[in-house]
């Protein structure tokens, strides 16, 4: 789809030829001369919109202006969320006519990241699926112009959200497909055609080359499997050599199926979206690739299928990881750690300023946050901070949690340093209490996104989070390194 930042005025918005323009209206609209404006006022002296975020109103060929049909969209006192309520309203208003262009316009220039979650949020409301069906409708809109009054000062913010997303749908597409059409042998090539782009690097590792490096937690995950497994480094090259980089790793499990501690038949093909985090990762560098910011970032995906076969690990069983540390796998369903365990380890060559790992990790997760905030854990203060502020900022919220020491308690065992697993409680906590094993010195935030990655039911499909969160926040971390 295709974006665009108009500079708004009256004259522009009556002559705009669009098949749905959408205006936004706030509490403190102030009516102008204009047949719009005359329009709107009308409208609401009749109580026809309620002043209410969310409430529409669809007009058909309105008089006097040019567009097809004027969505009247109420976005409340104009907060970020209230904005991104309203657009989702516009859209399914506008679909059944099935636009090819829209308009939207604020009155008033919005705050930066009201802008931002404008476009986002238009795109998510549009999204379309398609890629494994023959008779796909498709997405009906194909461009979109944004009117404000100052488009000057909103050029940059546009464009951040601009290149989201792109990062969104790239991870929205991977995500959805099915596990067979998005073998780990898929994810290689959808990352070696990342590399394509300016700045952009990627180094596939397969089965020998993870053995010679002593990967014993991810080979025992994989060996379960017919499908070979991938060890994908991704690099951004947006600054010196020496400039150290950001790590983000992303758990590519592309089907879970617990392996010999199987899981429940039912909603089992919910577990081809267990590698959203690799798909985030792929969606960052997509965002990069158009941003362009001057740092370096590096992004590791261990990718496998966790499957039953007479060559699976099982329950008991011992294995040694790549940082030498024996792990006894009681749980085989625990698996996205043992992968994850191994990336983190490799992190540590490239000497990071911050290593950020994003997991569908736990059902645990799902329990405690639900599908609204991504769980994180993290031993720094400053990368805490930075997270939560690029959450609220990208409208992809997060949650801080704990990583108290005692809650490692439950991990240990007799016939290893480590177990995989600890009892129920605190399910969320002890998986991050694993993973800190394995972090070096440097900053680490661990996001479990097993609740915001996608969504059940009527409207399944993968969110594309936290692609939002993970660019705001390496723009931060960009700028920081740049301020030092
Ligand atoms: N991929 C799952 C986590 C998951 C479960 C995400 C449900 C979304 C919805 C992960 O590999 C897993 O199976 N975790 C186990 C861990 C347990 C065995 C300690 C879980 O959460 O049940
Ligand atoms: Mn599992
Ligand atoms: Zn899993």
């Amino acid at each position: 789809m295709n974006f665009e930042l108009k500079a708004l005025n009256t004259s522009v918005l009556i002559n705009e030829k669009t098949d749905a323009l959408v205006v936004f209206l706030t509490s403190a609209f102030k009516p102008g001369k204009d047949v719009l404006s005359t329009l709107i006022t009308k409208v609401m002296k009749a109580g026809d919109l309620a002043s209410k975020a969310g409430e529409a109103l669809d007009i058909y060929r309105p008089a006097g202006l040019t567009c097809s049909r004027l969505v009247l969209v109420h976005v409340g006192d104009g907060a970020a969320k209230d904005v991104r309520k309203a657009v989702a309203t516009a859209v399914s208003t506008a679909k059944a006519a099935k636009p090819r262009h829209m308009t939207l316009c604020f009155l008033h220039n919005p705050p930066p990241q009201v802008m931002r979650v404008a476009v986002t949020s238009f795109a998510e409301a549009s999204y379309v699926y398609t890629t494994t069906k023959t008779k796909a409708e498709g997405r009906s809109i194909q461009s979109a112009a944004f009117m404000v009054p100052d488009e000057l000062s909103l050029r940059s913010e546009f464009e951040r959200a601009v290149a989201t997303v792109k990062g969104v749908e790239l991870a929205k597409e991977w995500g959805n497909r099915p596990a067979n059409h998005a073998t780990p042998t898929h994810i290689a090539q959808a990352a070696r055609a990342l590399a394509k782009l300016p700045h952009i690097k990627c180094e596939v590792l397969g089965p020998k080359e993870v053995a010679k490096l002593g990967m014993g937690a991810f080979q025992a995950v994989a060996q379960g499997s017919e499908e070979p497994l991938r060890f994908i480094v991704l690099h951004y090259h947006g600054a010196a050599k020496s400039l150290a980089p950001v790590v983000l790793v992303g758990k590519g499990i592309t089907f879970d199926s617990g392996g010999i501690s199987i899981k429940p038949a039912a909603e089992m093909d919910e577990m081809k979206f267990d590698m959203c985090g690799a798909a985030s990762v792929l969606g960052v560098f997509r965002a990069l690739a158009e941003l362009q910011p001057d740092m370096n970032v590096v992004g590791l995906i261990p990718a496998c299928e966790n499957l039953l076969s007479g060559r699976s690990v099982k329950p008991g069983d011992v294995v040694t990881s790549m940082s030498g540390q024996t792990i006894e796998i009681l749980n085989t369903d625990a698996e996205g750690r043992l992968v994850l365990c191994d990336a983190l380890t490799y992190a540590e060559r490239f000497k990071p300023r911050a290593v950020v790992d994003i997991a569908t990790l736990t059902g645990a997760c799902v329990v405690a946050l639900g599908g609204v905030r991504s769980g994180f854990f993290s031993n720094d203060e400053a990368l805490s901070a930075t997270l939560l502020a690029a959450g609220d900022s990208s409208q992809d919220l997060c949650w801080q949690m704990p990583l108290d020491d005692d809650y490692a308690e439950g991990l240990k065992t007799s016939f290893a340093d480590v177990a995989n697993v600890a009892g129920r409680a605190g399910g969320a906590i002890t998986a991050a209490k694993f993973l800190q094993r394995f972090v070096g010195k440097s900053p680490w935030a661990h996001l479990d996104i097993a609740g915001t990655a996608w969504k059940s039911g009527a409207a399944k499909g993968a969110t594309g989070r936290p692609v939002g969160l993970l660019v705001d926040c390496l723009m931060q971390l960009g700028q920081q390194a740049k301020s030092q």
